[in-house]
């Protein structure tokens, strides 16, 4: 079989060998022209006979899983971990604590970058305190860079995500890393169904991928016999996305990703048809919420900055991930390619039941030798992340115990029978939603509790089953948070809509309570609950440089748009006893103040005296 000359400027720069062998099974098996039912069931026999002779390899063929390395350098599997859940609340205290220092299980870290506290951030860590999940690290705070490109900006975010995740005092290469935008992202499930589903997800895909892609055998350097493993496996997952990056039209980030799971009619008709792309299952990439191991984490945003340093070919971490995450499914299709039954490949084609992707239309430059494989994977269906972009009409907001609602959406949305559109089970089994942080046993934990602040009154409401939980009728998922980077002019409308929020206040002033708390102190060592944080605290903040900031440090001023409920500052609602108090020569006569405020209110005073005495003059 001869080759077009064209077929090479294909995977331009690509060694020979990659393009000849991929460009012979593509073209040599697909059909190309409409057949006849007759044909089709008389093929069907013709190969069935022909299945077990079909050769399923070729030993000249070059062998795509070793010529760009693939074997994972971290071996351990995200879906193997022992991660220990929070323990259902209320179970006895105990008083020895023993030591973690082996940090033997994994934790969860929450990361989202951001350099100051603003209105999108601040709603996105205090719903994330509300729901329990572990102090968040900002990342970058106080490093606003005035003046610097939009480039420069998002290189320093990337490099300071990536040099968190090395820090091995902290970060223990299988701990759990999850990474949102910190501008529009809105918690709504707690942690332990976060990681859950996460584990779920990889677990059911990587059993998939043991069908689709096979075993490799690696030479053991003590020369016994070579050790089988699954050649591609599923490691972390981004937020899917209706759109793929808009630079990258024929980029393998936009043409060769895997369809989705959702049914191919799941909006109609005119599913993935739709010219404005709404009507699209999502299937492409999205950076805006990851979760993953921290050793994989960190070979992504190692690549990423690479990718972002040769400016040329990457402006963004966006447009660096979708070329990555395209990439990786080139070399993964054409080593399928490479070892499937060409047979079975032929006739599951006829079926339209093909694992096959599209690599025919791309063009794509491979270096030899370098790492594609990253274990990238996008959450189809909305169970961890929701994107709001092209997506504002895929979210209802649902009580689960109000039968007349859902079987009238069930119908309206035409969710299939075995998508019943039910509370899904995972949040049934949690405790009642308003006691995602346990109760202080302290009476002295600040703040002192007080029956307006603290009133949580919705008593009719304690069940999940009973709060207005977003969810996605298509997938019948409820999402475990919301990207809401579609039209910003919901993001207040949806924020006030969270089931949290008219207790949002109170909610958040037990979760810092609880940071006193024996139960947590206990849990936070223990095998638990010990995938918290291991530096401890509570109701704060860290940042990536190690310092712990308060909640009304980041977030003085923000409280109308996070709690709307006229009552006054975080942390002052009943006046602040500490607050320094000032004579009109700028002493301190009551409450604390370093010397440097005190100072500065010295010269205020000063000078407010020196501009009266002018004044009066
Ligand atoms: C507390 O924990 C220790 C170690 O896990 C155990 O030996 C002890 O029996 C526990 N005490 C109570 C009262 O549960
Ligand atoms: C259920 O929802 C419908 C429509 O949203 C509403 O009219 C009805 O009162 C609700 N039923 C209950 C028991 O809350
Ligand atoms: C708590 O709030 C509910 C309704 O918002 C109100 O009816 C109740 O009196 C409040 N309780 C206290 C102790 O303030
Ligand atoms: C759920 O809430 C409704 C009113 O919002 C109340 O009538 C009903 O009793 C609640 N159901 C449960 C089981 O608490
Ligand atoms: C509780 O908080 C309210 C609102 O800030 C305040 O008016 C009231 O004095 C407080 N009560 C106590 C006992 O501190």
């Amino acid at each position: 079989m001869s080759l077009a000359s064209t077929s090479f400027s294909q995977f331009e720069g690509a060694k020979p060998p990659y393009t000849a062998s991929f460009m012979r099974q593509a073209s040599q098996y697909r059909p190309r022209t409409y057949r006849t039912r007759a044909v089709i069931f008389s093929a069907i026999i013709f190969f069935s006979a022909l299945w077990y002779f079909a050769p399923s390899s070729k030993p000249s063929e070059s062998d795509y899983w070793k010529e760009f390395p693939s074997d994972h350098p971290f071996s351990k599997r995200p879906e193997d971990a022992q991660v220990a859940l929070p323990p259902k609340l209320g179970t006895a205290a105990n008083e020895s604590l023993p030591h973690d220092p082996e940090h033997v299980h994994p934790h969860l870290h929450l990361l989202v970058p951001t350099t100051k506290g603003t209105r999108g951030s601040c709603r996105t860590v205090t719903s994330a305190m509300i729901l329990g999940y572990p102090p968040p690290t900002l990342i970058g705070y106080g490093h606003r860079k005035p003046g610097a490109t939009e480039l420069e900006l998002t290189v320093d975010r990337i490099t300071r995500i990536r040099d968190y995740l090395k820090n091995k005092r902290n970060v223990k290469d299988h701990d759990f890393v999850l990474i949102v935008d910190a501008q529009d992202t809105f918690f709504q499930l707690p942690p332990r169904i976060l990681v859950e589903r996460f584990q779920n997800i990889v677990r059911g895909n990587n059993e998939r991928f043991k069908r689709k892609y096979g075993y490799a055998a690696v030479e053991k350097p003590d020369g016994s016999r070579p050790e089988l493993i699954q050649k591609y496996s599923q490691r972390v997952l981004f937020g899917a996305s209706k759109l793929c990056y808009h630079a990258l039209k024929d980029d393998p980030g936009c043409v060769t990703v895997p369809e989705s799971t959702l049914p191919p009619d799941v909006y109609g008709w005119k599913t993935d048809t739709h010219p404005d792309g709404h009507l699209n299952r999502p299937r492409w990439l999205n950076p805006g919420a990851v979760i993953g191991q921290a050793a994989d984490l960190r070979i992504i945003y190692d690549e990423v900055l690479r990718l972002m340093a040769q400016r040329h070919t990457s402006h963004s971490d966006y447009q660096a991930l979708t070329q990555m995450f395209g990439r990786q499914e080139v070399i993964r299709e054409l080593e399928r390619l490479r070892t499937v039954n060409k047979a079975k490949e032929w006739v599951y084609g006829l079926l339209g039941i093909s694992d096959a992707m599209e690599i025919e239309a791309i063009s794509v430059r491979l270096e030899a030798g370098h790492r594609y494989e990253y274990g990238i994977g996008v959450d189809y269906e909305s169970q961890l992340f929701f994107n709001q972009i092209l997506s504002r009409n895929d979210l209802e907001w649902i009580k689960f115990s109000n039968i007349t609602t859902t079987s009238h959406l069930q119908g309206q949305f035409g969710v299939p029978r075995e998508h019943r559109l039910l509370l899904p089970e995972d949040i049934a089994a949690l405790p009642d939603p308003f006691d995602q942080t346990s109760p202080s046993t302290e009476r002295s934990a600040a703040p002192s509790f007080n029956s307006t602040l603290d009133n949580i009154s919705h008593t009719e409401q304690h069940l999940w089953s009973n709060v207005s939980l977003a969810t996605n009728p298509h997938s019948a998922s409820v999402p475990v948070l919301l990207h809401l980077n579609g039209d910003p002019k919901l993001r207040n409308a949806w924020w006030e809509k969270m089931w949290f929020f008219p207790s949002a206040r109170a909610l958040l002033r037990r979760y810092v309570r609880s940071a006193h708390d024996l139960d947590t102190a206990q849990s936070a060592l223990l095998g638990g609950q010990d995938w918290w944080d291991m530096r401890g605290g509570r109701g704060g903040l860290w940042t990536d440089d190690e310092n712990w900031v308060t909640i009304s440090e980041v977030c003085q001023g923000q409280e109308r748009d996070l709690f709307d409920d006229d009552l006054g500052p975080w942390g002052k609602e009943n006046g602040d006893p500490d607050a320094p108090v000032y004579n009109q020569f700028g002493n301190l006569i009551k409450g604390k103040a370093t010397e440097e405020e005190a100072a500065k209110k010295k010269k205020e005073k000063e000078e407010e005296r020196e501009k009266k005495n002018k004044k009066k003059e």
